[in-house]
């Protein structure tokens, strides 16, 4: 096919990676035509229409922009492959939930059928780039399905991962810190990776452009991941023990965070992190490992998980133990459902396993989300007890016993919490799950308040 444009580029899989990263390089590069399927053709819809399937800051600015200029979104798999130069594989990975490797390994299915549907719609050599996080060596096994009917095409895999974070993705993407692009060592392997530098550099400078062998470019994501989650699972261990010392961990991280060696990003004590990714790409870790003989490395990251689930664990023994040992009949709001502020994504969100186990000691659950009460009906539906969506806060904590603080939505640090007070059940109670109320005016309003990581702050 003749085309106007240089190069013809498709991504399979139009989710949270896949859309917002193919947005950004037709934005930067008017040059290329991006093409985005998906096997689901609501999301396809979706992203044509102007209620965007995925709530991102900047998204929809950006894809009104090229959208139908050199940014098309279709269903149409079969020929976006055929016309394509260079093919990024966005499709999920979850974690396996059957057979061998159930709730570790991570599910490589929709990546296999993805391979073979390539390798049966090509009648020209193409470049296949991983952007999905896949165990290493994936290419290897990708490269070996591509390779099976003996034809001239040539595929040449690599490894491309995506470090974007949600709610930051349009600034993580047109600024990143590092993008980093795996290849095998061999002569057509370094022709594709320059074909993929070519891409990043029309707005990224060279020398955050970094190459890498394959293996260590696929290792990477999921090393990236394990440490960021580490880091969380490591200041949340600390909160637990600052609560019985009178210690802050606000200010223990403060401390710590001003060594250079140790840095001050990602040390918010929490609820516990959530999210797709990292306790997906951990287990696979672990998983690896473990494949390899590797079970002292495999305990060491697994145990980040561990103490991640001990920190929801814990918070919702703490309301529990706080408000009497009996939260049977209360009413209890949750102030956000989405895993992260600025999104509307719930995957693994800590909400999810609060309030199920509210709803198991039977109290009524009041949740409240800007953005994420839709995927929060999804996530309850099925669940037994008394829910409440009321986007409203304080229609929402209206007529409660406690609000817990479950995302860190700015909207939460500024409400008028007198007025909140004034309208719930007494004694309030409110639980911080991220830290972000001033805990002093709050106690002072009235309210019985417990923080993560600080001594509680409490009227009897
Ligand atoms: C991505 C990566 O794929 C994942 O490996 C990484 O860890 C996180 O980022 P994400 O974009 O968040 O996942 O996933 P999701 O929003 O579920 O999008 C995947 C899309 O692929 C979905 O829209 C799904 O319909 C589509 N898909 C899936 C296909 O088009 N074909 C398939 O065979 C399977
Ligand atoms: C993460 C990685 O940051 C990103 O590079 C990768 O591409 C995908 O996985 P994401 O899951 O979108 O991104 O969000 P992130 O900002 O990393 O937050 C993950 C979870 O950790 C959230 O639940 C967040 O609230 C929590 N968190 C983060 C903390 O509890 N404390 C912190 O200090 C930071």
């Amino acid at each position: 096919m003749e085309s106007a444009f240089q190069k013809n580029i498709l991504c399979i899989g139009a989710g949270y990676v896949g859309g917002p990263t193919m947005a950004m390089i037709a934005y930067k590069c008017p040059q290329y035509r991006v093409n985005v399927v998906d096997i689901n053709p609501i999301r396809i819809q979706e992203w044509n229409s102007s209620e965007l399937p995925i709530f991102e800051p900047g998204l929809d600015e950006i894809v009104a922009e090229v959208r139908g200029k050199n940014l098309f979104f279709t269903t149409d798999i079969d020929k976006g492959i055929h016309d394509a130069d260079i093919i990024f594989v966005s499709v999920n990975t979850p974690t396996k939930t059957f057979g061998v490797g159930a709730g570790m390994a991570a599910d490589l299915q929709y990546w296999e059928k993805t391979a073979r549907q390539i390798l049966r719609c090509s009648e020209s050599s193409k470049i296949i780039v991983e952007k999905s996080t896949l165990p290493v060596k994936t290419a290897l096994a990708m490269e070996r399905i591509l390779k099976s009917d003996n034809s001239h095409i040539h595929f040449e895999v690599l490894s491309n991962p995506e470090f974007l974070a949600e709610g930051t993705a349009i600034q993580d993407l047109e600024n990143p810190d590092r993008v980093l692009i795996g290849c095998s060592q061999t002569e057509s392997g370094f022709k594709a990776m320059e074909q993929i530098v070519e891409i990043y550099a029309n707005w990224i400078p060279k020398e955050r452009i970094l190459t890498s062998n394959i293996w260590s470019s696929e290792l990477s994501k999921l090393v990236a991941n394990a440490f960021l989650a580490q880091r969380i699972s490591s200041i949340n261990a600390i909160s637990e023990l600052c609560e019985k010392t009178e210690a802050d961990v606000k200010e223990v991280a403060r401390a710590i965070g001003m060594d250079t060696r140790i840095g001050n990003k990602f040390l918010n004590a929490s609820v516990g992190f959530g999210g797709s990714c990292f306790q997906k790409d951990i287990l696979n870790l672990v998983y690896l490992c473990r494949s390899y003989g590797l079970n002292i490395v495999a305990d060491y990251w697994e145990s980040v998980v561990s103490i991640n689930n001990h920190q929801k664990e814990r918070f919702v023994l703490n309301m529990l133990k706080a408000m009497f040992n009996t939260l049977a009949g209360k009413k209890i709001c949750l102030f956000g459902f989405a895993f992260k502020a600025d999104t509307g994504d719930t995957r693994e969100t800590p909400a999810r396993y609060v309030a199920q186990k509210l709803l198991e000691e039977n109290a009524e659950l009041v949740i409240s989300d800007p953005q994420a009460l839709q995927n929060a009906q999804k996530d309850m539906h099925g669940v037994t007890g008394k829910i409440h969506y009321i986007k409203d806060p304080y229609a929402a904590a209206q007529g409660c016993h406690a609000i817990a603080i479950i995302t860190e939505w700015d909207l939460y640090r500024h409400l008028d919490y007198k007025k909140i007070f004034s309208s719930m059940n007494k004694p309030a109670f409110i639980f911080d799950g991220r830290n972000i109320v001033d805990h002093n005016i709050l106690f002072d309003i009235g309210f019985n308040v417990y923080p993560i990581g600080k001594p509680a702050l409490t009227h009897f």
